[in-house]
């Protein structure tokens, strides 16, 4: 089970894809399981409490079956270690966000211990020795969508944060391996590719720059960056569509603009998470930037790719936040024009930045309200972006079919938002004009335009 972020999601796939090559197969039911893993999120308090709550359930689970092996990994796995045990003494298990290869051997670990009449738990935290740069042959799903995991880790500091301490320093993969994982997905049916990194575009920076007659690519003195792949996943016959998840505003360059410009497969929508308004809370957070630099780096963007959309995460009760910095957050919002927003509510992470060394100040009630504030702006904010593409014929590519009823599809529009129309299962993995004909806050809808 999976809780957090789609690099969560890929990585249970990972872990999925090491238990299967192991023999074993995969099953919704608890009760038909001998192995229960939670891949776990450690972002906010909240989805560690939810983690503990799925536990409490399982507790049960075990109590009528002993032999269950119930293990944690992941970030909060990561964070906690084995003080899990302490409020969930049945779990079995605790691996970090670098342990997918040794997932099998580990819950070998456990029940070869209860073989010998112990009843042995197995933590394993370690961050460097899963980080084999070869990954042909990673496993997937199937279906129209792969995730394409570029880089690991983070190595930005923002005060907030807890996934530089729980995913460790950045690693990029080399350009050629993630060039053949995705061309090997589209062999097998893919049509669309989610790129993920918590920061995907600084992807390259931490690799060497190229030796004199190697070849150059477009980043930091030659190194390989986000813009270069891009550019070869666009060579990748039968790939329709590329996505981003998550870009940082400081690595917007101008080679990525005119990558997003000139490849057509990729989406003109970059999620540039702003977090907030005022240039004393980003201080406060270490951002790396201030609002004007965001503006300047969003106008030489904008400049290159006019009809770019772009998606932002909002932290509202920052410590020390005031109503004035809360204000220009919910200006900052309204100027830039976000077409997609995720507003959250500052949460302390213990051994961060922000947690060691601010008060969390911000009262509960404050914070309540600026979220619903943030929220009611943000929706004014995605209702105008997507109002504009009203009465334009877009390119969609077509994802799944509704649940709304039969005969209505889902997909993205070349500038990644949400649309949905009258059409067939035949649609599925195809790219076709829609032409837009109306909007809400969360997204389009249309019909297919005859050609
Ligand atoms: N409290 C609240 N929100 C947080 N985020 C990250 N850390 C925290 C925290 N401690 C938000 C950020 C980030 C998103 C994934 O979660 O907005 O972009
Ligand atoms: Fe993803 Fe961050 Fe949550 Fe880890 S802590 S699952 S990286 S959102």
């Amino acid at each position: 089970m999976t809780f957090g972020c789609q690099m969560n999601k890929y990585d249970s796939l990972l872990a999925e894809g090491r238990f299967c090559k192991a023999g074993y197969a995969t099953t919704d039911r608890i009760d038909e399981a001998d192995v229960v893993l939670f891949n776990t999120c450690s972002v906010r308090d909240h989805a560690e409490e939810r983690t503990y709550s799925w536990l409490g359930e399982l507790k049960r689970a075990k109590e009528k079956r002993p032999d269950l092996v119930v293990g944690v990994m992941g970030c909060m796995a990561q964070r906690v270690g084995e003080e899990i045990f302490s409020r969930a003494g049945h779990v079995d298990l605790v691996a970090g966000t670098r342990q997918f290869a040794s997932l099998p051997a580990l819950v070998d670990q456990v029940l070869d211990s209860r073989t010998a009449g112990q009843r042995a738990r197995v933590v394993a935290l370690g961050m460097d020795d899963e980080l084999s740069l070869d990954r042909s042959g990673e496993p997937w799903p199937g279906g129209l969508h792969a995730y394409l995991t570029v880089m690991r880790g983070c190595d930005l500091n923002c005060t907030y944060c807890i996934v530089p301490t729980v995913r460790g320093r950045v690693l990029s993969y080399p350009i050629e391996h993630l060039v053949r994982e995705a061309r090997g997905y589209v062999e097998q049916g893919a049509r669309a590719i989610t790129l993920l990194g918590q920061t995907v575009n600084s992807y390259g920076e931490d690799v060497p720059a190229p030796a004199a007659g190697e070849r150059r690519w477009s980043g930091r003195q030659g190194r390989p960056g986000l813009a270069d792949l891009l550019r070869e996943l666009q060579q990748v016959d039968g790939l329709e569509r590329i996505r981003l998840i998550t870009a940082h505003p400081s690595y917007v360059t101008e080679a990525l603009a005119e990558a997003l410009r000139d490849c057509d497969k990729c989406e003109r929508f970059l999620p540039l998470p702003a977090q907030s308004g005022s240039d004393t809370v980003l201080r406060a957070m270490k951002r790396g930037y201030t609002t004007e630099l965001y503006r300047r780096r969003m106008e030489m963007l904008r400049a290159r790719v006019p009809d770019v959309e772009l998606g932002s995460d909002w932290i509202v009760g920052f410590p020390g936040e005031t109503d004035a910095d809360f204000h220009a957050s919910e200006a900052f919002l309204s100027e830039q024009g976000f077409a997609v927003n995720y507003v959250f509510k500052y949460s302390p992470r213990p051994g961060t930045g922000a947690a060691e060394r601010l008060a969390d100040d911000v009262p509960e009630d404050v914070k309540k309200e600026r979220n619903q504030r943030m929220l009611r702006r943000s929706e004014e904010s995605a209702l105008k972006r997507h109002s504009a593409h009203v009465g334009s014929v877009r390119r969609a590519f077509v994802e799944s079919t509704s649940d709304r009823g039969p005969g209505v599809v889902l997909g993205r529009t070349q500038h990644g938002l949400a649309v949905s129309f009258a059409g067939g299962d035949d649609l599925l993995g195809r790219t076709v004009d829609v032409r837009i004909e109306s909007a809400t806050a969360f997204g389009l809808s249309g019909s297919r335009a005859t050609p």
